[in-house]
């Protein structure tokens, strides 16, 4: 039985192109196999007791990828939401994604948009995907909302900044997960990560297995977090 959980984990899944170079096949098996892990990590994560999982599947500088990636990405993606659908509905898996959903095929948008509401209900755990995602931009986006809502600037808090952010609601962050030995945020939630907890690992994604979350958890439950002053907030 693990003690000191996180709350939120959230998920950098990178390396999916280099496994598959490493084996001589096309990147695009990598996001295939790539796609095939989260569904490992998702049980894990219920089995934890973590509340709320957030992926980043796609940025908004992958847009800039070749256009064979791109489709590619966008149609395994669509598979895996339509074959998934099912089983989050069945095992209580509350569904949102966060990013600029704009730019997504409009297929791939009324797809996100029936998960969404047909989980809305749901109890178990959150299941975010982040979709055309940038930090800067969530962030940027939230100030155009607060401008056009005609908020005055001595009535802004972080709190009420807060429910701008496409994360509106959700706890901020943990504990950040990034596969395949890079050791940078690209962009992953910026503003929900300011106290993250970061655990790195040189696994590339396509290999990394409940087993291997379950380290970095233990690892997690080692670190003793102060947000900056001289105790945890469980401590004071
Ligand atoms: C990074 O690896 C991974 C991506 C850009 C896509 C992640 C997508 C998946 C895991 C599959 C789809 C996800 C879901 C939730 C169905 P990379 O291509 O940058 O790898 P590299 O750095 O080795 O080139």
């Amino acid at each position: 039985m693990l003690t000191n959980i996180p709350r939120h984990v959230g998920v950098i899944m990178d390396g999916n192109g280099r496994w598959a170079q490493l084996r001589g096949l096309p990147r695009v098996e990598g996001h295939r196999k790539g796609a095939e892990r989260t569904k490992e990590l998702i049980k894990a994560a219920q089995e934890v007791g973590i509340d709320v999982l957030t992926l980043y599947a796609f940025s908004l500088e992958n847009w800039q990828r070749p256009d064979d990636e791109v489709t590619t990405l966008m149609e395994l993606l669509q598979l895996y939401l339509t074959r998934e659908l099912k089983d989050l509905i069945m095992e209580g898996i509350k569904f949102r994604v966060i990013g600029d959903r704009e730019k997504l095929p409009a297929v791939i948008q009324a797809i996100i948009t029936e998960i969404e509401e047909r989980t809305s209900a749901n109890k178990g755990l959150t299941l975010v995907i982040a979709l055309s995602y940038g930090g800067r931009d969530e962030i940027l986006r939230a100030v155009k909302k607060a401008i056009s809502g005609g908020i005055r600037p001595e009535e802004i808090t972080e709190e009420k900044f807060e429910t701008l952010l496409d994360t509106s609601g959700l706890p901020a962050v943990d504990l950040i997960i990034r596969t395949s030995g890079e050791k940078r945020l690209s962009n992953f939630l910026l503003w929900q990560g300011a106290y993250a907890e970061l655990y790195f690992t040189e696994t590339l994604w396509p290999d990394f297995t409940r087993e291997e979350f379950l380290c970095a958890m233990q690892d997690y439950q080692r670190r003793e977090r102060r947000f900056g002053g001289i105790m945890s907030p469980s401590e004071s």
